[in-house]
């Protein structure tokens, strides 16, 4: 009796020495172990919205929610891509094209399709190269790199990623303006061809998705980390929480006096911010109402590109973003008056699914896509695309909004 007492005390102790084990290394371990994918290869691509559904089965569920999300009832972010089928394509068929020419410039740089990255915070979360993984792609398909404030690489990283190729630095302007200009000249410095000012995120949307998983950043910010010491850990809000809250013309004034280089301004949802910022010195206009991550309940930003783009009159050049999933919708924001077009997630599930190389995967995909859809369309170089009409099928809408027809 007392030899099965000493074994069975024996077996508990063991038992309770195992379990002490399990709870310590669960406890001590997550922090530290996002598993950001280390994929490295092309991929096919047969659409974006599936290539959307592959990213969501190798990025972490708190950082794929981050990357997808949008604001309170995500209605505008799935409106971006939807309101694209509210105009149809006008097409011509016998004028000759043959091959068209998808290249063209924005800014005195020449890009090899008029679509570039969008700035987005964290690319991290989806891949361990980062944001240098996406600049690399960016480089390798002959196109424009946008760097978010917020990046997971370092400025001067993602800067030896890009090898030379053009990039762009995005700023939410800091509440320390000594921090502003030492972040535009870091920039300046690592050869950053043009200053994004974002405006239309005075304060962060409320991503249900981001609270409900209590999502803190398990990676480092390092660029902004550089002002507000280590960001790990941190949510969006009390990263956001180091930026300006209110925004004027004389912000773009102060940012323009900082640099001397071209400043975008990034958020216009309407045509009379764009003549204020125009009127305080933008040397580009950036439609889009940050992929519907900021307010719900607002225009999808195809919709009012036209607005924005008949006010600019060709003043300054126009980016467009928000919900660019396919070639005719390239098409159909360049008929609406948009120079180039940017996208953020479809580089971010690309990234995901195939580092550097399935960024380029993402650019090859659009170019074939956007090629065909000239082809078919009748534009022979993105100059005739903005002279292709689009038109609204069975429009009783208001007419200051939706155009029946247009010729640009
Ligand atoms: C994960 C994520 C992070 C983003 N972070 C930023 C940012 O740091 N700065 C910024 O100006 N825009 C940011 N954006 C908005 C993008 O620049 C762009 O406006 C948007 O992604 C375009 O919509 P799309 O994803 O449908 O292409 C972010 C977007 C996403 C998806």
């Amino acid at each position: 009796m007392k030899k099965i007492m000493f074994v069975l005390c024996i077996v508990l102790i063991l038992l309770l020495v195992i379990w002490l084990v399990m709870k310590f290394n669960k406890s001590a371990a997550p922090d530290n172990q996002y598993n950001a994918s280390e994929l490295d290869t092309q991929i096919t691509i047969y659409d974006i919205d599936d290539l959307e559904k592959r990213a969501a089965a190798v990025i972490p569920q708190g950082g794929f929610d981050y990357i997808y999300g949008g604001a309170d009832t995500e209605q505008t972010m799935r409106d971006n891509v939807a309101c694209f089928e509210n105009v149809d394509i006008y097409p011509r068929v016998l004028t000759g094209v043959n091959m068209p020419d998808i290249t063209t410039s924005i800014l005195g740089i020449d890009i090899s399709l008029p679509v570039i990255v969008a700035p987005a915070a964290a690319h991290g979360l989806a891949h361990v190269s980062a944001e240098a993984g996406s600049a690399r792609g960016a480089a390798a398909s002959g196109t424009i790199m946008s760097v978010s404030n917020y990046a997971s690489s370092t400025l001067a990283e993602i800067a030896a990623a890009g090898n030379g190729a053009p990039q762009w630095f995005q700023l939410y302007l800091s509440k320390d303006d000594e921090f502003n200009r030492q972040i535009i000249k870091q920039a300046e410095e690592l050869g950053y061809r043009a200053i994004i000012l974002t405006v239309d995120a005075p304060v962060g949307g409320n991503r249900i998705r981001d609270v409900k998983n209590d999502f803190k950043f398990p990676l480092a910010l390092p660029n902004v980390a550089q002002k507000s010491g280590p960001t790990k850990g941190h949510g969006i809000g009390k990263i956001f929480a180091a930026a300006q809250n209110k925004l004027t013309a004389y912000d773009v004034m102060r940012v323009k006096r900082m640099t001397n280089l071209p400043v975008i301004v990034k958020g216009i949802q309407h045509p009379d911010d764009a003549e204020i910022a125009i009127a305080a010195g933008a040397d580009a206009i950036w439609v889009s109402n940050h992929g519907g991550r900021q307010l719900d309940g607002s225009f999808c930003a195809f919709d009012v590109l036209s607005d924005v783009a008949r006010r600019v009159n060709k003043r300054v050049p126009i980016i467009f973003d928000s919900g660019i999933r396919r070639g005719t919708h390239i098409f159909k924001a360049i008929a609406s008056g948009a120079d180039v077009v940017a996208i953020g997630r479809p580089v971010i599930y690309g990234l995901a699914l195939g580092g550097w190389r399935g960024v380029v995967s993402v650019f090859d995909y659009l170019k074939t896509d956007l090629r065909r859809v000239m082809t078919l369309a009748g534009a022979q170089t993105i100059e005739d695309i903005k002279h292709i009409k689009l038109r609204v099928p069975q429009c009783d809408c208001d007419k200051d909004l939706h155009l029946t027809e247009k010729s640009l």
